[in-house]
């Protein structure tokens, strides 16, 4: 048995000729910038994430740049960010020509240790871009309540791998003044190339990233701001309206294979003194997606190799955290990063994804039930 990370291959086989037919319509109609999926989608995707504006953006990395550039980001000024991400949280902060000021994070979600924030915020501290990471949003309502009395900090919630997920009973995007997703193909809303979203209740902010999103102007008359080529094709939003269809189901599988999880490693952990692995912590008042299933475990690389010769693929996000890249080390501001560089040695990602079995799962199951029954 061959078990993969993800399941694209999968999904093609079952919805391949759905997604075509709608792809049909979109080359029929021939309005692929701007189509009418696009307007659909966005107002799909406003009303179940019950924001008052969603604006689709050309990638989830385009959609973190437009952000920021509507929040009228200067060079020199401070945002504050999580270590222990993919390079484009940091990478579009450098492109602002801000600074991007690094804090650990918290040992348990592997999220911004919101209680360390205050201790960083300055006079040029203009936004926080906290990481909802494998699924789980950020602690955002204490985010939220810790920097009321900053009326100029804007926070940007970097939903890549994140979008459904639940805090407090709201989605996460409730707490934040504007949250960005990716719609990567392997997200757990994926379209088939590159596509990502920006949601926003503030009016204001949702008209200028409408702009800043296609060179500056909506009308194509008046360009009075810079902009970006930022928009998603209409054929991005056909494949995503087919896949919408299945994204209940698909994060009930999810779920489901993480409660299958938890308990094998609760009896992995009961063959010995100590816990062998560390369960993806999800807080009380959280709802996870499980864009990821993480575990912790310091035999991380032996189990890695052991899985995979028996055919189960895994993945390690993330290996390295940013300041430990050269080309970025200087560039960013941080004191300790203890917990993230901990973590980032011992983090281990289990397949899970939208197509896999029960059948795939114990098979997952009891390969590392071995494993640590050996070691
Ligand atoms: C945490 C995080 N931020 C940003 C991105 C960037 O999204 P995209 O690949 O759509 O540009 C990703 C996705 O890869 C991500 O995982």
């Amino acid at each position: 048995m061959q078990i993969n990370n993800y399941s694209l291959d999968k999904e093609s086989k079952k919805i391949k000729n759905e997604i075509l037919n709608n792809i049909s319509k979109v080359i029929d109609h021939n309005k692929y910038i701007n189509g009418p999926e696009n307007s659909i989608l966005e107002r799909k995707l406003s009303s179940i994430l019950k924001s008052k504006n969603c604006i689709l953006t050309s990638s989830g990395t385009d959609a973190l740049l437009i952000s920021l550039i509507a929040i009228g980001i200067k060079e020199g000024d401070e945002i504050i960010t999580s270590p222990f991400t993919f390079i484009s949280t940091i990478e579009v902060i450098l492109s602002m020509k801000a600074k991007p000021i690094l804090i650990d994070i918290d040992p348990e979600t592997y999220n911004i240790d919101i209680n360390k924030i205050n201790n960083y915020i300055t006079k040029k501290t203009r936004a926080i871009i906290p990481v909802s990471l494998f699924g789980q949003p950020a602690n955002l309502k204490l985010l939220k309540k810790n920097i009321k009395k900053n009326k100029g900090i804007k926070i940007i919630e970097d939903n890549a791998q994140s979008l459904m997920s639940k805090h407090h009973g709201q989605y996460s995007n409730y707490f934040t003044d504007i949250s960005c997703t990716s719609f990567f193909p392997t997200k757990v809303l994926g379209c088939y190339g590159d596509g990502g979203a920006i949601f926003t209740d503030n009016k204001i902010l949702s008209d200028k990233i409408k702009k800043i999103r296609s060179h500056g102007s909506i009308n194509k008359k008046n360009y009075d701001i810079q902009g970006v080529s930022g928009r998603m094709d209409t054929l991005q939003s056909a494949i995503i309206l087919t896949k919408l269809k299945y994204l209940k189901k698909n994060l009930s599988n999810r779920s489901k294979i993480a409660t299958k999880y938890n308990k094998i490693i609760d009896k992995i952990n009961s063959l010995s003194d100590k816990d062998l692995i560390k369960k993806p912590k999800i807080l009380d008042f959280n709802q996870s997606v499980y864009a990821q299933y993480t575990i912790q475990t310091e035999n991380r690389n032996k189990l890695k190799k052991f899985l995979k010769s028996h055919n189960i693929s895994t993945a390690i996000y993330y290996d390295k955290i940013v300041s430990n890249y050269s080309y970025y080390k200087n560039k960013c501001r941080f004191k300790d990063l203890k917990n993230a560089s901990k973590i980032s040695k011992q983090v281990l990602s289990l397949p899970i994804n939208d197509y896999q079995t029960s059948k795939e799962t114990k098979y997952v199951c009891d390969v590392m039930y071995s494993f640590f029954e050996k070691n």
